[in-house]
């Protein structure tokens, strides 16, 4: 149909993608470092980037592996640090790329359910407890995708002593923390670790711009170097003068403004969406959250969002099914992101899917 609205792709919406100030930073970056950022590099990325990144998490550069996105540098991680068959533990839902990345390297996969308040650190430490401690816990802390739950500040801790206790890694995803609506960002899971079990992952793409793809991950030394093994023989080095853009938009001051400017736009949509929740069916359970990208639902009892993805393609709505996301189950679950689009088609959008689930309701 025409007019379609996506409510599925997780991107920034158009006018969040500042083209002119990119376009001052590529040039600033070619001007400033024009032959290092047109030639081949290390497969660790580009050092005054990498320089930046280690300041601003309080590690050596040596730590730090810039990719080509973060989900690259994921893959790459599966491929180096762990082994086909090693038990992986992730959020249940969680994004559902890594899922999909999990299963095809092999990885037995331990799902641990999302609260309103993040993941059910107390169902974790019930499965170490009974033996079954994961090589790896997977998690995204802030405005997980899909949920856009948080992790709470009490769980926060009781992770890290469960860390401390069994001695698993932890890789915490954080593309979404700094798009943050209201009230105070919680200290990281990585910034809080004393053990140096826990990795930590972040992307420009959401902040910045998902074309760049600029992604990396903290990781300890040693593993940073088989990361960067792993980056240097699949594609030599990454993508040089993405990097020094992004290097030359932080170091130009432009970053903080860049992300008030996407949170406000992320919060119009947000909020276009929470008034569009009076066309959903009563009985459907939805918090919105409190930055992010993503709004998550539970339709009411004998309601498939998995059945009415259909009906509602046909109505001009994509979504993601919630299925998608956990290893089974979910059909009664949906993820609608809001950030792609403007805060009228996201009325639009959620008058057609509630005529949709209304019809089958009927
Ligand atoms: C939690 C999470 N991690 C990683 C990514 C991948 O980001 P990138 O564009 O840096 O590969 C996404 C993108 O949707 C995401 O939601």
């Amino acid at each position: 149909m025409s007019n379609a609205i996506s409510f599925a792709r997780g991107a920034p919406a158009p006018e969040a993608l500042s083209a002119d100030l990119i376009a001052t930073c590529t040039a600033d970056a070619l001007r400033a470092d024009g032959t290092r950022v047109l030639s081949y590099g290390t497969g660790n990325g580009y050092p005054p980037l990498r320089e930046v990144l280690a300041a601003e998490h309080g590690v050596g550069a040596d730590q730090v592996f810039v990719t080509n996105g973060s989900l690259q540098g994921f893959v790459f991680m599966l491929e180096t640090l762990l082994t086909p068959g090693d038990l992986v533990a992730v959020e249940a839902p969680t994004y559902d790329r890594a899922l999909l990345q999990l299963r095809l390297h092999g990885m037995e996969v331990l799902p641990i359910p999302v609260q309103a308040d993040g993941m059910d650190v107390d169902a974790l430490a019930a499965h170490c407890a009974a033996g079954r401690v994961p090589k790896l816990l997977y998690t995204i802390t802030n405005f997980q995708n899909p949920s856009g739950a948080t992790l709470s500040a009490g769980k926060r801790a009781a992770l890290l002593a469960l860390v401390e206790r069994y001695g698993f890694g932890v890789l915490e995803d954080d593309p979404y923390g700094k798009l943050r609506f209201e009230g105070d960002a919680l200290p990281g899971v990585f910034a809080q670790d004393q053990s140096g079990k826990v990795m930590f992952t972040s992307s420009f793409s959401k902040t910045v711009a998902p074309g760049l793809r600029v992604g990396y991950i903290v990781a300890p030394k040693d593993a940073a170097a088989k990361l960067t093994a792993a980056a240097s023989r699949t594609y030599i080095s990454p993508s040089l003068l993405a990097e020094g853009a992004i290097h030359q938009l932080i170091i130009g001051g432009h970053l903080p403004g860049n992300i008030a400017k996407v949170t406000a736009l992320m919060k119009e949509r947000c909020d276009a969406m929470t008034a569009g929740l009076v066309h959903m069916p009563q009985g459907t359970s939805c918090t919105p959250p409190l930055g992010g990208f993503f709004m998550w639902m539970e339709l009411p009892e004998g309601m498939s969002a998995d059945a009415l993805f259909q009906p509602a393609v046909d109505a001009g709505i994509t979504y993601v099914k919630g299925s998608d996301c956990f290893l089974e189950g979910g059909e009664r679950t949906l993820r609608l992101a809001y950030s792609g689009v403007s805060p009228a088609e996201i009325a639009e959008g959620m008058e057609r899917l509630g005529a949709v689930f209304a019809a089958a309701k009927r």
